[in-house]
């Protein structure tokens, strides 16, 4: 097994550059995808999640590392993962590395999307996602009247608003980019600027994971 990390603030466009890599092999795991999953099942870590997402803060490390655990149970040995929005804390990357080590798996590379925050809150204040999908579009960068893939209703994510992106921003950099040096010191990343159009950055990352 290997694994790839996608890693950067909010709406640096980690699940746009992942649309493209899933077309070369990669399993996609975004962490904030499964845990909207269980918000729309109204499951009770759903329930749970949604008051801590819809302010802009980290679910607990615990829940976050029980799904991940879970996905590594069921996935093949020569799986070629790639991980989005996960690791978030030191305390998951350390699990990370054990859950690798326990399967003899490894990480190949992590990928540092850098993009200055004014960019940020531009993108993400209009993204639209698709209601069923997933599927991310924007209201200028990529637009779309439904989903180009299913056809369904896209609409804003209710974390998606300036105030929530800003705090999103604001515990990123205390409590995920100490994940830089983390990893900087296993000589792993990689950096890309992320606030490039779409096409030059995925074709960056394209070329790096190649
Ligand atoms: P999550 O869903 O992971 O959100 P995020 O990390 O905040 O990242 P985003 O999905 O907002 O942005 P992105 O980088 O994927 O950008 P995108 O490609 O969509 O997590 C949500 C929440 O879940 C967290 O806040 C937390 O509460 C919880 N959570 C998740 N994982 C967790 C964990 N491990 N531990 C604890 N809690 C966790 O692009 C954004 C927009 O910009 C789109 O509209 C796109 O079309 C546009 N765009 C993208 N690239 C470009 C470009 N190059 N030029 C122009 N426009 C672009």
């Amino acid at each position: 097994m290997n694994a790839v990390v996608l890693l950067g603030p909010p709406g640096a466009g980690k699940g746009t550059v992942a649309e493209v890599l899933v077309n070369k092999g990669y399993k996609h795991v975004s962490t904030g995808a499964l845990l909207r999953e269980q918000i729309q099942l109204k499951t009770p870590l759903g329930i749970e999640a949604k008051k801590v997402m819809d302010h802009g803060q980290f679910v607990p490390d615990e829940v976050v590392v029980e799904m991940i655990g879970e996905l590594f149970i069921e996935a093949d040995s020569d799986a070629n993962i790639l991980f989005d929005g996960f690791p978030r804390t030191l305390v998951q990357a350390q699990k990370l590395d054990d859950m690798l080590d326990s399967l003899s798996g490894t990480l190949s590379d992590v990928i540092l999307m850098e993009c200055p925050d004014d960019v940020i809150v531009k993108r993400i204040t209009g993204r639209r996602t698709c209601s069923t999908c997933g599927a991310v579009y924007h209201i200028h960068y990529n637009p779309a009247d439904s989903c180009t893939i299913d056809g369904c209703d896209i609409t804003q994510r209710p974390d998606d608003d300036e105030a929530t992106v800003r705090k999103r921003i604001e515990v990123y950099d205390e409590r995920t980019a100490p994940l830089i040096k983390y990893y900087s010191d296993k000589n792993l990343v990689q950096s890309v600027d992320a606030s490039q159009s779409i096409d030059m950055v995925r074709g960056h990352v394209v070329s790096l994971l190649g």
